[in-house]
């Protein structure tokens, strides 16, 4: 679910960006005349980025947190300064940085910094290790701004593939991942309203706040970096990033109360934020591979994910103790709803089944589908169980016993993203080829279709 399929074509201002992006490197000071390292802009980011897991407040590998400047600079248990000042080879962090024996360097089983990041560090340290913040206690993930992307092009090149989309809670907008953006489309005519750019690369969830004014946009770039921000529709206020993680941002989903998120991510973990505040409340590290979704139950009481490790798991919300582990789907699991009361899970994997369960002990498992194709998307539609697929296909299912196998639509194309509108009846899929199309749960056929990638040509209605 998360790759994007290599027949779309790069888009040509990818290649554009990349073009820039080597010249900068080039263009790049040279090693002491650059521009000089500073701790909140260089050294936090990258610290909190590669080491804070494992030296922070939940784990201190070898009695040594690095989550705040004064932990950085107090020695752990080998007693030995890990930064001195102006002396980079003399500090045992950087040693451990460079270090040749895999087995010994940091980050600890993850490949060595890059290059460009250990020296970083190095000229950090050599020009005196100085700290630039506030406060020495201050953690360095409140250090972190909102990264800078590049602004959404003009126009697009080449469709972009939608993977997120949302309704508004009226029904009457849509909105939908672009190109380093968001875009807002009225849902009765598809007519550009708005769009709002300096988002991550890929979009992989959007998701409207249940009752409130606020949307949260997930996503990253493979394998560097995730974000989770929010976006107060209520001002002009600028997307705000509450979260900033080692690998991309793979789904979200509000609280029923919608005063907590739940984010899931490449990196592993399920994190559930406050709301507007987005202060850290849980971190759940059960999973063992990309966590592909999460949801709340309807009570807001548990939190489901579920993750490529094959597993889907079901937590208490407030605390984070662990309820139920599910193992059946043998394979990646892809999404994870509840049911109307909350007891029932249901989850989506890449063995292409749909199966529901007991929330509580993870048993009675039913297969409510099966198909011969991968499973793109499940989302729910007046308790009824919506099923996007990679043939087009999206087919409604009842629960509790899968009855009903009508077809409410069929597509040509790979479904990449699905959401229902309860106020309007509605359901829109997104395309992998760049269309939206919308149409009514009761009457089928689509109402409405358009080209949700800003190129020139006009969209289309039907
Ligand atoms: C996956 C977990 C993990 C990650 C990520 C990690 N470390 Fe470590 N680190 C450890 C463990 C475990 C030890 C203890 C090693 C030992 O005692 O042999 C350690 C020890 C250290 C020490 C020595 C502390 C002392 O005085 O004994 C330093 C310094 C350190 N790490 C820095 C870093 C830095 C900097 C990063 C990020 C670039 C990082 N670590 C990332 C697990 C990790």
């Amino acid at each position: 679910m998360r790759s994007f399929q290599s027949n779309i074509p790069v888009p040509h201002f990818l290649s554009l960006f990349a073009t820039c992006f080597a010249v900068s490197v080039l263009a790049f000071p040279s090693f002491g005349e650059g521009p000089s390292v500073g701790f909140t802009g260089d050294i936090a980011p990258l610290l909190q980025r590669h080491c804070v897991v494992c030296h922070g407040p939940e784990k201190s590998k070898g009695h040594y947190r690095l989550d705040t400047f004064a932990g950085l600079m107090k020695p752990g248990a080998s007693e030995k300064s890990a930064v001195v000042a102006g002396k980079p080879e003399a500090s045992f962090l950087y040693q451990l940085l460079i270090e040749k024996d895999s087995e010994d360097r940091m980050p600890q089983d993850a490949a060595a910094l890059s290059a460009k990041e250990k020296s970083l560090v190095r000229s950090w340290i050599l020009s005196g290790a100085k700290f630039d913040g506030t406060s020495h206690s201050t953690p360095l993930s409140s250090m972190l701004k909102t990264p800078e992307y590049p602004s959404a092009p003009q126009t697009y090149k080449h469709n972009w593939p939608v993977t997120a989309l949302v309704f508004s809670n009226d029904g009457s907008q849509l909105v939908t991942s672009g190109y380093h953006e968001i875009l807002f489309w009225r849902a009765d005519t598809g007519k550009l309203l708005r769009r709002v750019g300096a988002m991550p690369e890929r979009i992989h969830s959007i998701t409207w706040q249940p009752t409130g004014n606020f949307l949260a946009v997930g996503g990253g770039s493979p394998g560097r970096s995730g974000e989770i921000l929010l976006l107060d529709l209520s001002g002009q206020s600028k997307p705000r990033n509450i979260a900033s993680t080692s690998d991309e941002v793979l789904c979200a989903a509000f609280s029923p109360e919608s005063q907590r998120i739940a984010v899931g991510s490449a990196d592993k973990f399920v994190r559930v934020f406050s709301v507007p505040q987005g202060r850290e409340i849980l971190k759940l590290e059960q999973h063992s591979d990309w966590v592909h979704g999460v949801a709340f139950s309807p009570n807001g009481a548990w939190i489901g994910s579920a993750s490529r490790d094959r597993t889907a798991r079901v937590y208490d919300s407030t605390n984070g103790a662990p309820i139920s582990t599910f193992r059946d789907h043998n394979a990646a699991v892809e999404s994870v709803l509840f049911n109307g009361d909350g007891k029932v899970v249901i989850t989506a994997g890449a063995d292409r089944n749909v199966r529901t369960w007991d929330a509580i002990d993870g048993e009675h498992d039913r297969t409510l589908a099966k198909f011969d194709t991968t499973i793109t998307r499940i989302a729910l539609s007046d308790g009824k169980v919506l099923i996007g697929l990679a043939d087009g296909r999206v087919i409604l299912r009842e629960l509790p016993d899968g009855k009903g196998a009508a077809v409410t639509n069929s597509i040509d194309g790979r479904v990449a993203s699905l959401t229902f509108n309860g106020a309007t009846g509605r359901i829109a899929a997104g395309m992998h080829d760049g269309r939206v199309r919308v149409w009514s749960i009761r009457e089928g056929g689509h109402d409405l279709e358009f080209l949700a990638s800003p190129t020139s040509t006009p969209s289309k209605h039907r």
